[in-house]
């Protein structure tokens, strides 16, 4: 994988940890393309980041639930970069329904969109790359729901409990690619204005940073997965979650 000027696709970069990413990769001199269905705000976005020369971050429009739309916009951003080391497979969904009332559409629409849409940027992206014989690095976003159960998360902690599955084979079958692919997967991220300050009590009782987190320190833990620093480490997903997965007993 080349260490000078390296190439990006951040997957839902226009907003919250997407955006984050995308500023983090550009900080380093990358030059990125901002995949997300809400075009005006990925535009927005791409011309907003401070720091970013003129030309390096721009914006494409896609939904990753539709393979038409993913070939195109990947058609797209290879003409634009000249040819993509990284994808950061973002974008995705956070709706929660009981499982009693949860209906087939609201299940699909999730599964599609965070399990389906990370397959099918990966595959487009992942035959690229393999064509191209310069390896990469591709990054899921997991989410501490895919480790755990959670109330109201069945459809979405599904998704990222499949996101972490699919990343390990997708380690396993691009290895020979030199395409690294791991995961990241965040604790609750405070990524709206009109979020509480403090998660609520009972998150908070089992984390033992015992606050949100900000889509930076997610960004860190991708831009390491995405770096060339990261050369032996493939299939695995960490945890950037304030201790949350892994807490046990917290009092006595
Ligand atoms: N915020 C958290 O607490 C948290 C915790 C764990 C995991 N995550 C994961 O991190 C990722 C980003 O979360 P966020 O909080 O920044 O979300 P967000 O809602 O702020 O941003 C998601 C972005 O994805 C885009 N998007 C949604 N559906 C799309 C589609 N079909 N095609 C293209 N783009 C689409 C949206 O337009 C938006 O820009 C998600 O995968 C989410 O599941 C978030």
């Amino acid at each position: 994988m080349s260490t000078t000027t390296r190439t990006a696709i951040v997957t839902g970069g226009a907003q919250g940890i997407g955006r984050a990413i995308v500023a983090r990769l550009a900080r380093d001199g990358m030059q990125v393309v901002i995949a997300d269905r809400n075009e005006d705000a990925a535009e927005q976005t791409a011309a907003g980041i401070a720091g970013a020369g003129k030309d390096s971050v721009t914006a494409l429009g896609v939904d990753v639930s539709d393979r038409s739309s993913v070939e195109a916009m990947v058609a797209s951003a290879i003409e634009r970069l000249g040819g993509v080391d990284i994808l950061v497979n973002n974008a995705g969904i956070m709706d929660r329904a009981s499982f009693l009332e949860m209906d087939d559409y609201f299940w699909q629409r999730v599964l599609e969109t965070n399990l389906s849409g990370t397959f099918r940027c990966g595959q487009a992206v992942a035959r690229h790359m393999a064509e191209r014989g310069k390896g990469g690095r591709i990054v899921n976003v997991a989410s501490n729901s895919g480790i755990f159960g959670g109330r109201g998360r069945a459809a979405y902690g599904a998704s990222k409990a499949g996101i972490i599955n699919l990343t390990q084979t997708m380690a396993i079958e691009l290895a020979e690619y030199d395409i690294l692919v791991n995961a990241v997967a965040p604790g609750p991220t405070k990524t709206k204005a009109d979020q509480p300050d403090e998660p609520w009590p009972s998150v908070a009782t089992r984390m033992p940073l015992k606050r949100y987190g900000r889509p930076e320190e997610i960004a860190e833990v991708a831009a390491f997965l995405a770096s060339p620093a990261c050369s032996f480490t493939t299939g695995h997903v960490i945890s950037a979650d304030g201790g949350f997965t892994i807490s046990g007993i917290m009092e006595g």
